[in-house]
């Protein structure tokens, strides 16, 4: 079954440690945390602080996706904050596979994320590095944007290289995850969702939300409403 990995982006910061609480309580599989830098993407969110602050109440891993330049510079900071895994972009890397070598070091999980013009391929060499891989299925920068529907053939082509390759790796997809979408990614061979808006803007508030994911991604799907 998908995981899902609710992002905090679309959470109401004047209540992020209730509203990380009511997401774990109701089953999500992770916290994800998108950390932008204004360089890298075109917005500023969050930096180590608000990890550590998630981290003292978390008790599921926190997965910690890193939207910025020279990322290299902040591995060390983020995993002291309490980050279980770091994700980099391979656009933000011209030394890939040192900086994995460095997440590794400092004990977090590595990943990968791949923005929507970034092939598959450029993960071959690294593969054997990596223990997730994200494939953005927006534009990274801002939650609430639209599914990018041409991306499930690159997930499928990660299925294959991650298959092939022997080692467990995780495959997120990441960006406008909901009802409709997320089954798409999951037949597609993604093995986390990531959803912000409609996990922590759900009008029927987040338990719901995860819940409504859960039965649209369910093999035996009768509740799916988006
Ligand atoms: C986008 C972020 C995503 C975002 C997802 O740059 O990486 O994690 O929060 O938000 P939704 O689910 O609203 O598209
Ligand atoms: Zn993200």
């Amino acid at each position: 079954m998908i995981k899902i990995a609710p992002s905090i982006l679309a959470a109401d910061f004047a209540f992020l440690g209730e509203q990380v609480t009511l997401a774990q309580d109701a089953g999500a599989d992770l916290i994800h945390i998108d950390i932008m830098d204004g360089r890298f993407v075109p917005n500023i969110t969050m930096g180590p602080a608000i990890v550590e602050a998630v981290a003292k109440l978390a008790t599921i891993p926190l997965d910690v996706h890193l939207m910025i330049v020279e990322p290299d510079r902040f591995v060390q900071r983020f995993a002291d904050s309490g980050a279980d895994s770091i994700t980099v972009h391979v656009e933000a890397c011209p030394h890939l596979h040192r900086v994995l070598g460095q997440i590794n070091d400092v004990g977090c999980r590595p990943g990968v994320a791949l923005n929507p013009h970034s092939p598959a391929s450029a993960l071959r060499e690294v593969i054997e590095m990596i223990r997730i891989v994200n494939v953005m299925t927006v534009n990274p920068g801002f939650g609430g944007q639209r599914f990018i529907g041409g991306m499930s053939g690159k997930i499928s082509e990660l299925r294959a290289m991650v298959d092939s390759s022997g080692s467990e790796i995780e495959i997120e997809v990441d960006g406008g995850i909901n009802a409709a979408t997320i089954s798409v990614a999951e037949a597609a061979g993604a093995t986390i969702a990531i959803a912000g808006t409609c996990v922590f803007q759900h009008r029927k508030g987040i338990a719901a939300g995860i819940e409504e994911l859960r039965q649209a991604a369910a093999p035996t799907r009768k509740n799916a409403c988006a």
